[in-house]
C-alpha cells in the first residue's frame, strides 16, 4: 500500500528521536498502521545535521524552509516539532489550510492557541494530534479522551514537569540548594531552552490546560491558569514536610468544583504514603479521579528523545488509520464533540478551597500561639496539626508549623497578613498548599 508521507518540521532532540524510532520499528509500525509511514520531507534550520543523520537513506528531501514542507502536495501529515509559538502557529495553520493533518508535541502552542487551531482543523476536516504535548511518552491524552470516555472526570493531579520534579528530588535527597539542583537538571538536559518556564510553573500550566479541556469538555483557557513555581522553596520546608509525613511536589491540579473549574500549578504537600508522592527524579505521573473507574495513575518518562517520539509516532499511526475515515467518525480533538464544549467558569485562585502548610518564626513567649490561632479561628480556618520546634540555644525565637483543614484561599491570605503584623511574629509566613489526594 502507498506509504503515508510525513513532512517533519524541526529536527532537534524529538525530531531525531522520531526519525530513529520510526526506522527501527518500521516493520511493526507498518503492521499496526496498515500501511507504511515515511518521512519524505524534513524542514530544519540545521540542515547539515539532519542530512548527516539520514546518511544512506533514500527518499527524503531536506529544506531550510519549513513553509515549503507544510505546503508540499506530496505531504499527507505535517509533524511539527519546532516548539514555541511562532513560527509554529503560522506553519500549523498553513498546513491545515493546505489540507494536511498535523501531529504536534507543542504544549505552549495548543494551550495558548489550541481553540483557533482546532476550529481551523474542524472546518477543513483534518486531524490535529498531540499526545506528545503532555507528559512525553505517557499516553495520558489517549487515556483521558478514549479510555475514560464512560466517566465523569472529577479531578486530575499531575507531576508534569520533569525538571522541577528532578530539582525537588535532588534537594530532598542531597540537601542541595535550589540553584545547585537546577544546574544539575540543566546539565542532564531536562530543562527547557528557557528553564524559567520549567521552574515558574508555566510549562506545567500549559500541559494542565490541555488536560483540563479534554477532561471537562471546555475550551483551552490558559489565561485562567494559576501558576506558582518552586524557586522560593527551601530545604527547611522540604524537611519539615517530611517530618509531618508529606512530600512537596510541583503539582498541576484541575478539579470540577461546585462553583467552577480549578486550574492551578503550585508546590504542594502530598501525603508520602500516596503512590504519586513517590514519583522521583525527572519522571512524570498523572493521577485521574473519575466517577466510574475511581483513581487511575499514569507514570513514565515525561521528556526525552525516544519517550516523546513514542507519543508522536502513536499519533502518526492514529492519523494513518483514520486518514480516510469520514471526519464525523473520528475521535474529537478535545474528546467532546466541538459543538458540545461548555463554558463553565474557571475559579480565581482566591476562591479555591484547599489545605495549607503555614510556617512562621515567632518569639517564644506565652500567648503567641493563642494570638495566631485566634486570627485563624476568626476566619473559620481550622487547624489539623501543629509542631513547634525547640528554640536553638540562646535564641528566644522558634518555628511554628501549622497544617490547616480545607479553607478558602482568600481567607488564608487575609489571615497571613494579620499574623505577619503581630509584633511577636518575625518575617514572612511561608504558605504552601496541601492536597490529600484521597
Ligand atoms: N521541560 C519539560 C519538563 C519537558 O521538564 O518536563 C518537556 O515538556
Amino acid at each position: 500500500m502507498k506509504p503515508l508521507q510525513v513532512g517533519l518540521i524541526g529536527f532537534g532532540t524529538v525530531g531525531r528521536g522520531t526519525w530513529d524510532v520510526l526506522r527501527r520499528n518500521e516493520e511493526e509500525i507498518t503492521r499496526r498502521a496498515g500501511r507504511p509511514i515515511r518521512i519524505t520531507w524534513v524542514g530544519t534550520r540545521r540542515i547539515e545535521r539532519a542530512r548527516q543523520g539520514a546518511r544512506g537513506i533514500t527518499g527524503v528531501q531536506f529544506t531550510d524552509d519549513p513553509g515549503h514542507v507544510v505546503r508540499h502536495p506530496d505531504v499527507d501529515i505535517v509533524c511539527e516539532l519546532i516548539g514555541g509559538i511562532e513560527p509554529a502557529r503560522s506553519l500549523v495553520l498553513d498546513a491545515i489550510s493546505h489540507g494536511k493533518h498535523v501531529v504536534t508535541a507543542n504544549k505552549a502552542l495548543l494551550a495558548e492557541h489550541g481553540n483557533e487551531i482546532f476550529a481551523a482543523a474542524h472546518a477543513k476536516g483534518v486531524m490535529v494530534a498531540f499526545e506528545g504535548a503532555v507528559a512525553g511518552g505517557v499516553p495520558i491524552i489517549k487515556a483521558l479522551r478514549e479510555g475514560l470516555t464512560a466517566n465523569r472526570i472529577e479531578w486530575i493531579a499531575g507531576i508534569i514537569n520533569g525538571t522541577s520534579n528532578f530539582i525537588l528530588s535532588t534537594m530532598r535527597d542531597t540537601g542541595a540548594s535550589f540553584e545547585t539542583a537546577l544546574k544539575e537538571a540543566q546539565a542532564r538536559g531536562y530543562a527547557e531552552a528557557d528553564p524559567s518556564l520549567d521552574v515558574d510553573g508555566t510549562d506545567a500550566a500549559h500541559k494542565l490546560t490541555i488536560m483540563s479541556a479534554i477532561a471537562f469538555g471546555v475550551p483551552m483557557q490558559f489565561d485562567k491558569a494559576y501558576a506558582e513555581g518552586i524557586a522560593a522553596l527551601t530545604r527547611e520546608d522540604l524537611r519539615y514536610a517530611e517530618q509531618l509525613g508529606y512530600r512537596i511536589k510541583l503539582l498541576g491540579i484541575t478539579r470540577r468544583a461546585p462553583n467552577g473549574i480549578e486550574l492551578r500549578v503550585h508546590p504542594t504537600l502530598i501525603p508520602t504514603r500516596r503512590l504519586i508522592a513517590n514519583v522521583e527524579g525527572a519522571m512524570n505521573a498523572v493521577l485521574v479521579k473519575a466517577d466510574a473507574v475511581g483513581a487511575t495513575l499514569y507514570y513514565g518518562a515525561g521528556a526525552g528523545a525516544e519517550p516523546t517520539a513514542s507519543a508522536v509516532i502513536a499519533d502518526l499511526v492514529d492519523v494513518t488509520r483514520m486518514h480516510t475515515a469520514d471526519p464525523e467518525h473520528r475521535v474529537p480533538h478535545l474528546a467532546f464533540q466541538p459543538d458540545q464544549l461548555t463554558d463553565v467558569p474557571f475559579l480565581a485562585i482566591g476562591d479555591v478551597e484547599t489545605s495549607y502548610y503555614l510556617r512562621m518564626r515567632v518569639l517564644d513567649r506565652p500567648g503567641v500561639l493563642a494570638d495566631i490561632t485566634r486570627i485563624l479561628a476568626d476566619r473559620e480556618i481550622s487547624i489539623d496539626a501543629m509542631i513547634q520546634k525547640e528554640p536553638t540555644e540562646g535564641e528566644d525565637q522558634t518555628d511554628i508549623i501549622l497544617l490547616t483543614h480545607k479553607s478558602i484561599e482568600h481567607r488564608v491570605v487575609d489571615a497571613i497578613g494579620r499574623i505577619e503584623s503581630l509584633p511577636t511574629v518575625r518575617g514572612a509566613v511561608v504558605r504552601i498548599r496541601l492536597e490529600d489526594l484521597a
